[in-house]
């Protein structure tokens, strides 16, 4: 504790926030000073009085040096703390307001002293005019301090109630190029998790941090490289950092309660990882509320293994389908109105030209079932390579092996493979332990290998457990 105590004295940088963070405290000064002597002042005028009220006089002249206390900690303090500077607009008013109440302190002042010996009925007048925009702006400028920290309209809110915040400006949504794949919808998966876990801090009028969740666009307002969501880089986002499990409590988001499940920070990683998009563009954007009319394509009746030609299909995306049920395999939407797809060719039989046909849906395939079918590994190798929203692979009792493993190990958001029965090898299984689950049973994998990822986590099904 000493010790810290003395490292911390030894450390300019630290007494320099502490300062800083006099900020709120000193501001109090000039903005009571200055409003004092308005009022002193609006007396001494009720009661005609014609030169300047020495009380009125003496507190103007000290807001000038506690208003320039105030300004410089207040200038350490937006530069210090990250956050502040989050703030954009809000923050360069505040600060403009202030310093030209300042300055108008300053010439109230002089003005005040020019009226005073002999009476100066003009400078007078200067000075009371002055004296009370200084005043005013310095009030202001606290007034917008204050709203940054603590909200739009605190004064009154209690008043009024948390009537929810308007947006002035609607924002475009982010979406993704037409025909980007998405596996991991914003609407549906990600935005329930900032509602329940994050917007009551991090919303329009109570900006935790300068951040905003409950709208998606807000969140990319700030500059570049305050962004808390890198689209498409998960490891380097502060959101994601703030969410992991091994956050220490200081930075930990939600700050109190359950942290995040493991589910929902993986959800939140893949929705990243592809883009961090709210949508893609011609997708019929999620209707606000149930009672709003409902998406044509959620409209349409879909049976389940049916997939329908609508405009989100292309012709070769069809043929690709096609093609899969033409060797007595299934295609189907993983889910009514999904544009992914799960394809199961173990109950058909494929060859290798079956999957260099399905090239065209190779982006929305999230489940690919082909065991026990006779296909070569290299063309298993050409399909998934691509297959980028791939979260389930089924090569059980298949000519697949290390070279399948290395190709899976690359996919952003595989979650499951089975290699059951055959050739993989440690080497092969070493590079899967970003998986939930893998199935190694009847394969040249050792059980020292498969306890190693276990270790990481990985569940690793053996076939000896039982
Ligand atoms: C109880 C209020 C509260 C809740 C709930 C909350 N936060 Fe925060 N958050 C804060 C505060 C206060 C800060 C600023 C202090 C800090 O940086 O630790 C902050 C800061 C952050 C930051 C850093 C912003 C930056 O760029 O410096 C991120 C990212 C963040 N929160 C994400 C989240 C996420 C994601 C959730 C929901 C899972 C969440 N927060 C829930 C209060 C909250």
């Amino acid at each position: 504790m000493i010790h810290m105590l003395a490292a911390a004295l030894n450390d300019p940088d630290a007494w320099l926030r502490v300062a800083a963070r006099l900020h709120p405290v000193v501001v109090h000064f000039p903005i009571a000073l200055l409003l004092t002597a308005a009022g002193v002042e609006l007396w001494r005028i009720a009661r005609r009085g014609v030169t300047p009220a020495t009380t009125a006089l003496t507190c103007c002249g000290l807001a000038v040096p506690a208003a320039a206390a105030a300004a410089v900690a207040g200038w350490l303090h937006a530069d210090l703390e990250s956050h502040a500077k989050t703030l954009g607009p809000a923050m360069e008013l505040h600060r403009w307001v202030a310093i030209g109440a300042s300055v108008a302190a300053l010439i109230a002042w002089w003005l005040g002293l020019i009226a005073r010996t002999p009476a100066n009925l003009r400078a007078r007048r200067w000075w009371v005019f002055v004296l009370f925009v200084s005043a005013g702006g310095m009030g202001a400028s606290g007034h917008l301090g204050g709203s940054m920290v603590w909200g739009d309209g605190y004064i009154l809110k209690p008043l009024f109630g948390a009537a929810p915040a308007k947006e002035a400006v609607p924002r475009p949504m982010r979406l993704a190029p037409a025909g980007t794949i998405l596996t991991v919808r914003y609407a549906d998966q990600i935005s329930p998790i900032f509602e329940r876990r994050c917007v009551e801090c991090h919303n329009a009028s109570k900006l935790k941090g300068g951040l905003r969740l409950d709208l998606l666009a807000a969140a990319f307002d700030v500059e570049q490289d305050l962004w808390a969501i890198l689209p498409g880089d998960p490891d380097g986002s502060e959101l994601v950092a703030r969410i992991a499990p091994d956050a220490g409590n200081k930075e930990r988001m939600p700050p109190k309660g359950e942290r995040l499940t493991a589910e929902e920070i993986s959800l939140i990683r893949t929705w990243i990882q592809e883009g961090a998009w709210e949508g893609t563009e011609g997708q019929t954007p999620p209707a606000e509320s149930p009672s709003t009319s409902p998406s044509p394509r959620a409209a349409t009746p879909q049976g389940p293994d049916e997939v329908r030609a609508t405009a989100a299909w292309s012709e070769a995306e069809q043929a690709a389908i096609a093609a899969v049920r033409a060797a007595g395999g299934r295609a189907e939407p993983v889910a009514l109105g999904d544009e992914r797809l799960d394809i199961n060719l173990s109950v058909g039989a494929p060859t290798d030209e079956t999957l260099a046909a399905m090239h065209a849906v190779e982006g929305r395939i999230a489940q690919l079932n082909l065991a026990g079918s006779r296909v070569s590994e290299s063309a298993v190798l050409g399909l998934i390579s691509n297959c980028v929203a791939l979260r389930v692979l089924d090569v059980s009792r298949t000519s697949c092996g290390d070279a399948t493993a290395a190709a899976a190990a690359k996919l952003p958001v595989l979650e499951r493979a089975n290699f059951f029965g055959c050739s993989l090898t440690d080497e092969g299984l070493r590079g899967l332990a970003r998986l939930k689950w893998i199935g190694v049973a009847a394969t040249g994998v050792t059980p020292a290998a498969a306890d190693q990822l276990r270790a990481k986590g990985v569940r690793v099904e053996t076939g000896s457990e039982r």
